[in-house]
């Protein structure tokens, strides 16, 4: 029986399906590798159930020295240090594919909402200021008939690229790798440099990792040179996003709005983000509906009970060598 550490309360049956192999401490006071229950005892730990915002770092890594497994509890894998991880033999997880859709989902549903000010107009409702309908009151941005560009169209990337097509959108992207010409065709996708689309495009969307190489890809510059009125959606990782220009964008222009779901610091939000109407603002929620956070759960899990049974991960992004 080996010891898996679990950052938090994950749903379904999930993790009691892995209590029944193995001896299992959920992270409840505070979650995360930061709990008590983590820092006591994280010499006699084989496994960790990680959340996105755990630090897997060295440090960690040094301070649990019969770790064999990371499984993380998200696609997302930039909070751990995969080379430390390599170096040290441990393999490292991930949960691809079942929060795709969700994930599209939920940046449409950002996309929708700050170019139509659909939660503008809610708290204007709630205040009491809608006095019926005035041809002026609330006019937002078109979204039928004009040009969404993503930046990564990876599994996410083609989701949203689905439901833009089903708006009657252009699509356009950019990739560090471009996509094949049959996917392409079939999505109605067209490659474009990275600064053309984004003085093309009425809708950026971004669906790329958080690595050394992205991160800031949205800076000043480029905000300086999208559409006048052009709306940011960002559900991939805050740091993706200088946000401070992007409060000033915001603010100054050129950009008209930003659709937010993750944040440079989370939790905390760029207090100048806070107090623009044109900026929608969501709680890291891409993967929350019910079924995909349980598929997400059962998929770590099959990681752990895998690789503590001596098979192959079913998800690695890091394989131990030796
Ligand atoms: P994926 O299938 O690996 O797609 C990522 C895409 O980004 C790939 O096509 C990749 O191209 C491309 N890319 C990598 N570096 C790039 C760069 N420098 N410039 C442009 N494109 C680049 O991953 P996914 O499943 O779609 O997930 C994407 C990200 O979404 C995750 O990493 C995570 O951060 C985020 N996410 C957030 C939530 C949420 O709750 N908000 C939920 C799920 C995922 P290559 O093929 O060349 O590598
Ligand atoms: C969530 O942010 C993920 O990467 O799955």
């Amino acid at each position: 029986m080996a010891r898996v550490f679990v950052s938090c309360v994950l749903p379904g049956d999930a993790v009691d399906r892995l209590a029944r192999e193995h001896d299992v401490v959920v992270g409840k006071e505070r979650v995360g590798v930061g709990s008590d229950a983590f820092v006591r005892d994280a010499a006699t730990f084989d496994a960790i159930v990680s959340l996105f915002n755990d630090p897997i770092d060295s440090a960690l890594l040094d301070r649990a020295p019969r770790l064999r497994l990371v499984a993380n509890f998200a696609v997302g894998y930039d909070n751990v240090d995969v080379s430390a991880c390599a170096a040290r033999g441990i393999v490292v997880t991930n949960t691809p594919g079942v929060l795709t859709e969700a994930t599209a989902d939920l940046a449409f549903g950002l996309l929708l909402s700050t170019a139509r000010r659909i939660t503008e107009g809610d708290r204007l409702v709630r205040r009491g200021i809608f006095q019926g309908l005035t041809p002026s009151f609330l006019v937002g941005a078109p979204v039928h008939g004009t040009t969404l560009a993503l930046v990564g169209l990876g599994r996410i990337g083609q989701a949203m690229a689905r439901r833009a097509r089903g708006f009657g959108m252009r699509v356009i992207y950019t990739s560090r790798t471009r996509a094949p010409l049959d996917v392409e065709r079939s999505l109605g996708v067209t490659a474009v440099e990275m600064d053309e689309s984004f003085a093309r495009a009425d809708f950026v969307s971004l669906h790329c990792p958080l690595t050394p190489e992205t991160r800031h890809l949205v800076n000043a510059a480029r905000l300086a040179g999208m559409k006048p009125g052009a709306i940011l959606v960002n559900t991939t990782r805050g740091a993706v996003v200088d946000e401070a220009a992007l409060a000033m964008a915001l603010a100054q222009g050129p950009i008209g709005g930003a659709g937010l779901d993750v944040y440079e610091d989370e939790p905390r939000v760029h207090p100048a983000l806070l107090g623009l109407e044109n900026v929608v603002l969501a709680p890291h929620i891409g993967s929350a509906d019910r079924p995909t956070r349980e598929a997400m759960a059962r998929i770590a899990v099959d990681n752990v009970l895998a690789v503590l049974a001596g098979r192959a991960a079913l998800n690695p992004v890091v394989v131990a060598r030796g």
